[in-house]
């Protein structure tokens, strides 16, 4: 078994989609690219991935709470869950763990109901507008964040 932490990255409702999904958009790559990309820039800073998507909000929940005992941060696109879900702010705020916001787009330059997001007050941070290469800056962040933390 490995000693480098884990780091959960957690995708919300529709990303399983990413690659069809509105392109002009969020990309052309699929989730299984991001995912393939993830792993090896986690693998270059020493760390591991679990690598999750669910479109469900209960399933989310409870990858979150596993996280508890498990990974040593969280990266999460909540997707349409970011500006609805009370129940993942509260999962997030209960892993005590550090966590940064992802989201591809960047929702402030969108319509107005995506300027709300209910996991801000709980991450360390957010990255947004970056494309597929926001979940490599949320890593190389994540692992400066744990250096940090100690
Ligand atoms: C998203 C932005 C959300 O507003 C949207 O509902 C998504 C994706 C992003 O990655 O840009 O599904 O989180």
């Amino acid at each position: 078994m490995s000693d480098a932490p884990e780091i959960l990255i957690l995708n919300g409702p529709n990303l399983n989609m990413l690659g069809v999904r509105e392109p002009a958009l969020y990309g052309h790559e699929t989730l299984a690219d991001i995912e393939a990309m993830c792993r090896e820039r986690a693998g270059a800073l020493g760390l591991t991935v679990d690598f999750q998507q669910s479109n469900f909000e209960g399933e989310l929940v409870t990858l979150i709470q596993r996280a508890r005992d498990s990974a040593a941060g969280i990266i999460i696109n909540p997707a349409a869950y970011t500006h609805t879900s009370v129940a993942i702010h509260d999962a997030l705020k209960l892993a005590d763990l550090p966590v940064i916001e992802l989201h591809l787009s960047n929702p402030h330059q969108r319509e107005a109901f995506r300027h709300t997001s209910y996991v801000t007050t709980v991450a360390r941070g957010t990255i947004a507008g970056f494309g597929s290469h926001g979940y490599l800056l949320a890593l190389d962040a994540m692992s400066g964040l744990l250096e940090r933390d100690g």
